[in-house]
């Protein structure tokens, strides 16, 4: 196409960031996809609703099907299993690329959808549906894809990871450290799926699903999460060189795969142990990488909207050169910095 369409679904914390990001930033992405991008309208439940990110009204449409039917590029951040579900089925089935950062239906039915994308030849890209802004749904899918994993561990909720942390280093009780937690923008709107684990397993099927070439659900992943741990227990994990993390487990074995989600002792002075805050972490253990270790942001809006943008920058310029993503010519050479004008801080 001359100009790359994009339909957004959604303007919750993430689909209102990457709608900023298109609008404020449209010209430098374009000059990566190679062709000028236009986000033609963006589909909510209520055009009338109060958002935190300010939308040009005129894009608020509750059309969806119309929408992704004027669309080349679908981005759905919607939540949820309908209608996600079957607006992404429409967008595959028309030949139309699609990403989506809907981790709980990535893991219900990411088998179905992937075998739409593939029957229609285009791709379905997720890296936001797990662990926020960092790169691991690619890397899992790609750059490991000549190894072996045995085991991935995650911590990969970034409210549970909050409300430990604070428990840990400040003794905060659960409920205020929670609260503070949704204040921050890292729940989901209903957070009992961050303290029970479905938010974790969702990710861990996920991922589960890309680092043994299998297919698993949030059905196979054992959960349970950290309601039940108490400041005393957090205190009796410190005293004996512990901390405790809600810890997702993705492990391999001779017959099979064991997948779960639970509050676990991590030794202090394992990589994982540093993983303060709401920031995410993935380690992974392969035959002959090793272990990697992946962090950054698991959540948070602006966070999020930049492993969306990521996806829709590789499959807009796959739209437009044809054929694998490649990387562009660069557009705009910046100058090379001499040493006195540099230094690493930290
Ligand atoms: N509620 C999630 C979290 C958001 O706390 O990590 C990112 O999936």
């Amino acid at each position: 196409p001359g100009t790359v369409k994009v339909a957004l679904l959604g303007a919750g914390n993430v689909g209102a960031e990457v709608a900023r990001i298109l609008i404020d930033h449209g010209g430098e992405l374009a000059a990566r996809v190679g062709a000028p991008i236009e986000l033609i309208g963006i589909a909510v439940r209520d055009v009338a609703a109060r958002r935190t990110v300010e939308l040009p009204a005129g894009l608020l449409t509750t059309d969806a099907d119309a929408l992704i039917d004027a669309a080349d590029v679908v981005i759905e951040l919607t939540g949820g299993i309908e209608p996600a579900r079957s607006r992404i089925l429409r967008a595959l089935h028309a030949g139309k690329p699609v990403i989506s950062g809907n981790k709980a239906l990535i893991a219900r039915h990411g088998r179905q959808l992937q075998d739409a994308a593939d029957a229609a030849g285009v791709p379905l890209s997720y890296e936001a549906a797990v662990a926020g802004a960092i790169p691991i749904v690619r890397p899992m899918r790609d750059s490991l894809a000549g190894d072996r994993v045995d085991r991935v561990l995650g911590i990969m909720n970034g409210t549970t990871n909050y409300i430990l942390d604070q428990m840990d280093t400040t003794g905060a009780q659960f409920e205020d450290a929670l609260a503070e937690a949704q204040r921050l923008g890292y729940a989901e709107a209903d957070p009992t799926a961050d303290v029970e684990g479905h938010d974790a397993a969702a990710k861990a099927a996920i991922l589960a699903s890309l680092a043994f070439h299998s297919t698993f659900t949030i059905d196979d992943v054992y959960c349970r999460g950290i309601t039940g741990v108490t400041a005393a227990d957090v205190a009796a994990a410190r005293d004996s060189g512990y901390v405790i993390k809600l810890l997702a487990v993705c492990e391999r074995y001779a017959d099979g795969v064991n997948l779960r989600v639970t509050p676990t002792m991590i030794p202090r002075e394992h990589p994982l142990a540093g993983v303060h805050g709401a920031y995410n972490a993935v380690f992974v253990e392969a035959e002959n990488a090793g272990s990697l270790m992946f962090y950054g942001a698991g959540a948070g809006g602006a966070a999020t909207a930049s492993a969306v943008l990521g996806d829709f920058v590789s499959a807009a310029r796959r739209l437009v050169l044809g054929g694998p993503a490649q990387v562009a010519e660069p557009h705009a050479q910046l100058p090379a910095l001499p040493m006195d004008e540099v230094r690493t801080s930290f």
